[in-house]
């Protein structure tokens, strides 16, 4: 059967209940990609599309932005805020107005706890999904209140924390002790990853490094060939030293960081090279050795550039594919 000729099987989750969405799909915030086009692309197919807030430089931006994603799609799609421990840090507060004044009622937080945030959004009706990579920060997030939680494991693109647990153990422990929907994130990328989320016990699947190789991801066509040829040992962890490490692409430029870093560097020594600007050049030039960009192992599942739409009914089709020849097992084994 060709791809995108069958209409995928509708998967009703905890998720797609709450979110109000079709599949129980989402695609993760993400600094310089999570622009209007791609969010409404996803929204479009029916997942959950994410508009990156601190992609845009100021609360006046996103505000634009979020009109933009509007017009481009009625259905719903969220915002991420991810909350980073800087000297400077954006003023959270005028972003958090501005979602929602803009009528956004789902946020993706991420970075460090969403206590500061949680209730102002709340009194506004927003609904959380808090990302994070540990199950006791599941819990403090579910005690705080938030909708859902999206656990990130150590195979995910950017920030897996410090305790290096894969999804396989983090899900199924994360859903021994949560109520609210969880939502499995890292190193999904296709309808078999799907399909293992919801039999660990999650309520659906978030991916950053499948919709970065999207036809609408706004990113240079040579970083979505790379990630197509990539494998999963092509990425690296840096800043481990500094017990904030980051899963990036396997470059020179983060062969040289690590390098520094091992041999006893410190930030400073590295800051030029780990430059935002920098990676935003890869990302907009397609010079892949400009500087760092985030991608996770899923890259090795990773085997073509397609629009939204098809990918995630392609990944809801083989979901349903991979659950129905493994309930056959039951009946008689493979050859039934
Ligand atoms: C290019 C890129 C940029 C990202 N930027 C952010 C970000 O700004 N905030 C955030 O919370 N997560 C960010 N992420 C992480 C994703 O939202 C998601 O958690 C992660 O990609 C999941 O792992 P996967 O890549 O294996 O699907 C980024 C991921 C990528 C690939």
């Amino acid at each position: 059967m060709p791809d995108g000729v069958l209409a995928p099987a509708r998967l009703r989750t905890r998720l797609t209940d709450l979110l109000d969405i079709e599949h129980p799909v989402v695609q993760g915030g993400m600094m310089w990609v999570g622009r209007a086009e791609l969010a409404a692309a996803v929204s479009e197919a029916g997942a959950l599309g994410i508009v990156t807030a601190l992609t845009q430089p100021t609360p006046g931006d996103l505000a634009r932005e979020i009109e933009r994603t509007r017009r481009l799609t009625d259905k719903p799609f969220g915002v991420n805020l991810t909350i980073l421990p800087t000297i400077t840090p954006p003023p959270y507060d005028e972003y958090r107005r501005v979602i929602v004044d803009c009528g956004v009622t789902i946020v993706e937080t991420a970075g460090s706890s969403p206590e500061p945030h949680m209730e102002f959004f709340a009194g506004h009706g927003v609904r959380i999904i808090h990302k994070c990579t540990s199950v006791r920060h599941a819990v403090k997030a579910e005690r705080l209140g938030v909708a859902a939680v999206s656990i990130d494991g150590f195979e995910c693109a950017g920030h897996p924390g410090e305790d290096d647990v894969p999804g396989l153990v983090l899900i199924p422990a994360a859903a021994d002790v949560l109520t609210v929907p969880i939502v499995a994130s890292g190193g999904f990328g296709d309808g078999r990853g799907l399909a293992a989320a919801l039999v660990l016990g999650a309520d659906g699947i978030n991916m950053g490094t499948r919709f970065l190789c999207s036809t609408e991801a706004p990113v240079a066509d040579a970083v979505k060939q790379r990630i197509v040829e990539a494998a999963e040992l092509d990425t690296r962890l840096i800043f481990r030293e500094l017990r904030n490490t980051a899963r990036v692409a396997r470059n020179s430029v983060s062969d040289e960081v690590v390098g520094i870093l091992a041999d006893g560097g410190t930030f400073p020594d590295v800051q030029q090279l780990v430059s935002g600007a920098r990676g935003r050049r890869v990302f907009e030039d397609g010079d892949l050795e400009a500087g760092i960009w985030s991608v996770g192992l899923s890259q090795a599942l990773v085997r073509d550039i397609a629009p939204a739409r098809h990918i995630v009914e392609r990944i809801v089709r083989e979901a349903h594919a991979t659950i129905t020849r493994a309930a056959a097992l039951y009946a008689g084994g493979p050859e039934a």
